[in-house]
């Protein structure tokens, strides 16, 4: 595995600290809005998958039993929770930095990413290696926080930008498709989930 150990050490930190409270601080957007946008989008993902940024592994309790499910995630301490809380066998479970996937080219079926993208320190080189170890012919599936196209909308993203990325990294007001599309990867599909455009489903394939 091919991970920076300087660069590791300081962006596994915010989510490390806040681990232990990152389930309870989540409730009411995960119950009112997230839950239900796993239910749907999740399910359908079959083979060999590669989870990136798996956090508590709230995706988890959705994929298909037969489902092969790889994990990474930058924080231990939210990796620990995943383990702790899912029965899943979880021995392909990993740290590991999005930017740095530890993995051979065109080794999954699938790669996922629910609200990752908004949070990585680099997100087009974490969206490169998404394409590079996805099969020719798989499928990369974000669900994110972005930018939306109403100006009206964006300009409260703009706002608010500094205050969620001093709390959580979080970097609301991202340009995530033409990030996805600078990586290279070939956008065939994007779709609303919530709050007008701010939380959408982009589904890309890498060739
Ligand atoms: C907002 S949480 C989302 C967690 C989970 N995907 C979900 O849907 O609930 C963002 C996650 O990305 C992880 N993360 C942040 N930077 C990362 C990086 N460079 N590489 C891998 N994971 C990273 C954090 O540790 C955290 O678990």
């Amino acid at each position: 595995m091919l991970v920076e150990p300087l660069y590791f050490m300081k962006f596994s930190s915010k989510y490390d600290r806040i681990a232990f409270l990152y389930n309870i601080l989540e409730t009411p957007i995960e119950h009112f809005m997230f839950k239900s946008w796993r239910k749907k989008v999740i399910p359908e993902i079959h083979g060999n998958i590669l989870e990136v940024g798996l956090g508590t592994g709230k995706n988890l309790a959705y994929y298909p039993d037969d489902a092969k499910v790889t994990g990474i995630d930058v924080s231990p301490n939210m990796l620990k929770i995943a383990k702790r809380d899912h029965d899943r066998d979880m021995t392909n479970f990993a740290t590991m930095a999005a930017e740095y996937l530890g993995f051979a080219d065109d080794t999954f079926d699938y790669v996922v990413s629910t609200f990752v993208l908004c949070v990585v320190a680099d997100p087009e080189k974490a969206s490169k290696e998404m394409k590079r170890v996805c099969k020719p012919g798989g499928c990369i599936i974000n669900i994110e926080h972005m930018r939306s196209n109403s100006e009206f909308i964006a300009f409260f993203e703009d706002m608010f930008n500094p205050v969620s990325k001093a709390l959580l990294d979080e970097h609301i007001n991202r340009n995530i498709p033409a990030i996805i599309e600078k990586s290279g990867l070939r956008i065939i599909e994007e779709r609303d989930m919530g709050l007008v455009d701010v939380f959408r489903l982009i589904r890309s394939s890498p060739r």
